[in-house]
């Protein structure tokens, strides 16, 4: 089935196939001091109007998947496995092809969005120019539409400052310039990787709060890649934990962070600062240790060197990810995170 065919069968529920389906995802990097194992057999779905949160420490594979799933890998990466949008295989699809999905159907915002928005050109500009490409449209009409989507990210005097350049707009600003980019095609997939890590923490929210609206306004689908929890809770109706290129963990955003069921997600939390915590900033446990080298991963489980529940079977066998209680998923050997569990404290 063509990709074009996928997208008008696929209706909103009944039964149609998941808007991103990512199956065994395996990205690898050829460097001169040896391949780069950057995503490790990864498999989920993202369901219409759902946000997913991805979360783990810079350098777990996070952007990569992405990269992936979008056909923007670093001309040294390949990728294997499935990528699926609407039930359509897009991994080795040509880039002609691939450009009527991205930025229409899916599309991606970045951390710095000077990466992606071009500093010489009028924000006017940049946006009709996506109209008129993916859509046909004429300049009259892209320019209302675009007005249109600037306001709808809450940019106040819109009409007039669609004729700024990207520089003349703050920070936060600049992000809800791309966040409104990104939507124009009104894509159902809306990819955020970390949007609002360069942003202070009162812009943060307001970013966050504007693409919690978009979701239940548009029901665009979300993925917030992040490695901050406190970014997850905002916006994530399910999360997935990411380990060494692995998940490690998935379930929903309430039992992930109240019964984290991985020692690195519950290492996670530890680490993290909570208003609904006795924990003051000091007394937070930091994870031990450093994640693995992706250009030698040991052959048992990634986590086992800073894992305080390991057992022997942890370092000669990497566990899968398997279904546990409640709709969730781990890749542990351990059954039960208790105190008692705990091998060294
Ligand atoms: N072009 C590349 N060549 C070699 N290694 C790369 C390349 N791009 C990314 N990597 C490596 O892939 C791993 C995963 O990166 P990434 O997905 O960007 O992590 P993050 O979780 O911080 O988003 C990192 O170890 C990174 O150094
Ligand atoms: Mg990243």
């Amino acid at each position: 089935m063509t990709v074009a065919a996928a997208a008008r069968e696929a209706k909103p529920n009944g039964g149609s196939p998941p808007v991103l389906e990512v199956s065994n995802l395996v990205t690898r990097f050829a460097t001169p001091e040896g391949e780069v194992c950057a995503v490790n057999d990864v498999s989920f779905a993202v369901a219409e109007g759902e946000a997913v949160g991805i979360v783990g420490e810079s350098g777990s594979g996070k952007s990569q998947i992405f990269m992936s799933v979008m056909g923007l890998l670093a001309s040294n990466g390949t990728a294997s496995g499935s990528v699926r949008y609407r039930g359509a295989e897009l991994l080795g699809l040509p880039t002609r092809l691939l450009n009527k999905i991205r930025g229409a159907r899916m599309s991606m915002i970045f951390q710095d969005p000077m990466t992606s928005l071009n500093p010489y050109l009028k924000v006017s500009k940049q946006m009709t120019e996506v109209l008129v490409y993916h859509q046909k449209m004429g300049e009259a009409e892209a320019l209302r539409r675009a007005v249109d989507m600037l306001d709808l990210v809450r940019i106040p005097e819109a009409r007039r400052r669609i004729g700024m350049y990207p520089h003349e707009f703050s920070g936060g600003m600049r992000q809800r310039v791309m966040i409104a980019m990104a939507l124009l095609c009104q894509p159902d997939l809306l990819i955020a990787d970390e949007p609002t890590t360069a942003l202070d923490v009162t812009v943060q929210a307001q970013i966050i709060d504007l693409l919690r609206d978009i979701k239940a306004e548009l029901n665009t689908a979300i993925i917030m890649i992040t490695h901050d929890l406190g970014v997850i809770a905002g916006i994530s109706d399910r999360v997935l934990v990411m380990y060494a290129g692995r998940i490690v963990e998935r379930g929903g955003v309430v039992d992930i962070f109240h019964d984290p069921q991985h020692p690195y997600t519950e290492g996670l939390l530890n680490s993290m600062p909570r208003i609904d915590s006795a924990l003051v900033e000091d007394e937070l446990i930091s994870i031990p240790g450093q994640p693995p080298n992706l250009q030698s991963l040991p052959g048992g489980c990634s986590f086992e060197p800073r894992c305080r529940y390991r057992i022997d079977r942890c370092t000669l066998e990497a566990p899968e990810l398997r279904e546990i209680a409640g709709g969730r998923a781990k890749a542990c050997h351990r059954e039960a995170l208790t105190p008692q569990a705990a091998v060294r404290a």
